[in-house]
């Protein structure tokens, strides 16, 4: 209930004159600091909208004309200009070069790791560790087609099985089933020989068997006791690596119907020196030779 504006005389501080039932509302002003602050932030932001683009669907550019998107490309072409002379450098030199240079390498692996997740980690894992399905390591010391800076930058620029470029990587390995080249029962033997390369076949009379199919089928890519063929692509079965499975069933799908894992060619896609940061990048990710 409304009653007079007064003096409290407890607090001596005024009443807002409401009551009730004789209890009085005391009026505690906001404190001077805290007003003023308002005041300068309401006065801030009124400067901001006269200057700045701030009402958004107005189409209002403010008196500046400023905008973050308005600045990006200076940014940019800042950027840019400040690696440049970097870059030009990682154009000319040879990946060798690169890593023998402090300066230049330190700049590689930088930018390499970049342009790695960017392009190649959706294959090869955030840290070049490989996936299931043919995606290989690139950070073992298994090679497919070489780990020196040379065949790493040979298989990046022109990727395989890409069909770019007659210097692409990787032969077509017959697919034996498909093709008739062998019988079901042909393959099975085959892949208990394969698998005896490694110590782990359960079935000496197949294995026996199949050691002569491998020889005559299988000896000229992948070598006699398949150590495997870099200038074929042709990996190594007697190792426990596997692009695309090691237990039976996974070796006599790959002999019955062929593999051809693809990988594109990036030197159409990719600026020379980031091909060359990506070389060294690569060779440095623990399996270089
Ligand atoms: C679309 C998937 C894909 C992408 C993207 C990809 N790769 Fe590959 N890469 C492959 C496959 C598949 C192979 C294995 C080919 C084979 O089976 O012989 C491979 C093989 C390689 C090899 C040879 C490995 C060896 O053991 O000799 C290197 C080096 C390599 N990739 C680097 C890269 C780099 C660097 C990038 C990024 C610029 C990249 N790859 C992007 C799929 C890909
Ligand atoms: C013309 C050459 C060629 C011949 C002949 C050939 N291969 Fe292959 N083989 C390859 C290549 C190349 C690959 C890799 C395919 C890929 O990377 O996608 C491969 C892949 C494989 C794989 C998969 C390896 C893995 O890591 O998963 C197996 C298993 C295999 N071959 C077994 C055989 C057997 C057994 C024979 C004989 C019956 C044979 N190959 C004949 C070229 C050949």
């Amino acid at each position: 209930m409304p009653t007079k504006i007064e003096k409290d005389a407890i607090s001596g501080q005024m009443t807002t004159g409401h009551e009730w039932d004789g209890l009085k509302e005391l009026n505690t002003p906001l404190p001077r600091w805290w007003l003023w602050t308002l005041y300068a932030t309401i006065l801030f932001s009124l400067v901001w909208v006269v200057l700045y683009p701030a009402i958004p669907g107005t189409g209002w550019k403010g008196l500046t004309g400023w905008t973050a998107r308005g600045d990006l490309p200076a940014q940019v072409a800042g950027e840019r200009a400040r690696i440049e002379p970097m870059l030009a450098r990682l154009r000319e030199a040879t990946p060798e070069q690169v890593a023998a240079d402090p300066g230049l390498r330190a700049f590689a692996l930088a930018g390499g790791r970049g342009a790695f997740a960017q392009n190649c980690a959706g294959c090869h894992g955030s840290g070049g560790q490989g996936a299931q399905g043919g995606y290989p390591s690139l950070a073992d010391d298994d090679w497919i087609y070489g780990g020196s800076l040379e065949a790493i930058g040979h298989t990046i620029r022109h990727g395989v099985r890409a069909g770019e470029s007659d210097e692409q990587r990787g032969l077509a390995m017959p697919a034996f089933l498909a093709t008739g080249m062998m019988t079901a029962p042909q393959i099975a033997d085959t892949a208990e020989w394969v698998l005896s390369l490694t110590g782990r076949s359960t079935d000496a009379a197949a294995a026996g068997r199949g050691e002569a199919l491998f020889t005559e089928n299988c000896a000229s890519c992948h070598g006699e006791r398949g150590e495997g063929n870099r200038d074929m692509g042709a990996p190594r079965l007697s190792d426990r690596i596997w692009l695309y499975g090691g237990d039976k069933a996974s070796i006599v799908r790959s002999i019955s119907y062929s593999r051809a894992g693809v990988m594109p060619a990036w030197a159409t896609r990719l600026d020379p020196a980031i091909v060359n940061m990506l070389t060294v990048y690569v060779h440095s990710l623990g399996g270089g030779e």
